[in-house]
């Protein structure tokens, strides 16, 4: 992680407590979200086939795939079980200035 990796990708007012959305940075597909005010990033392509786990249902720390149910840890990116077999990645976030940075390095 360097210091010239961060990208401002959304305002932080963009994504409520409890919500996910999903943003694009570079080639990037990334899902932002709101935990009890504090934001959190993953990859948003679900690791299992093509969905967008910012179409999905965020309950507390887990994010449930639409398309076939898949769950993922928002924290951590740990998937919880059957169809899911590979962890989706998570990237460093840090808000400043009422934006949400993410880190690609
Ligand atoms: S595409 Fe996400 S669980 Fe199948």
């Amino acid at each position: 992680m360097t210091a010239d990796n961060w990208v401002t990708v959304s305002k932080l007012d963009a994504v409520e407590v409890g919500n996910v959305i999903g943003i694009r940075a570079g080639e990037l597909d990334i899902a932002l979200y709101n935990i009890e005010g504090q934001i959190y990033a993953t990859h948003n392509i679900c690791t299992h086939a093509h969905a967008l786990l910012s179409d999905g249902w965020l309950e507390e720390d887990v994010i449930e795939c639409p398309l076939h149910g898949g769950r993922f840890e928002v924290k951590t990116g740990k998937g919880l079980g059957a169809p899911i077999t590979c962890d989706v990645r998570t990237l460093p976030v840090r808000v400043e200035d009422g934006v949400i940075q993410v880190n690609l390095a």
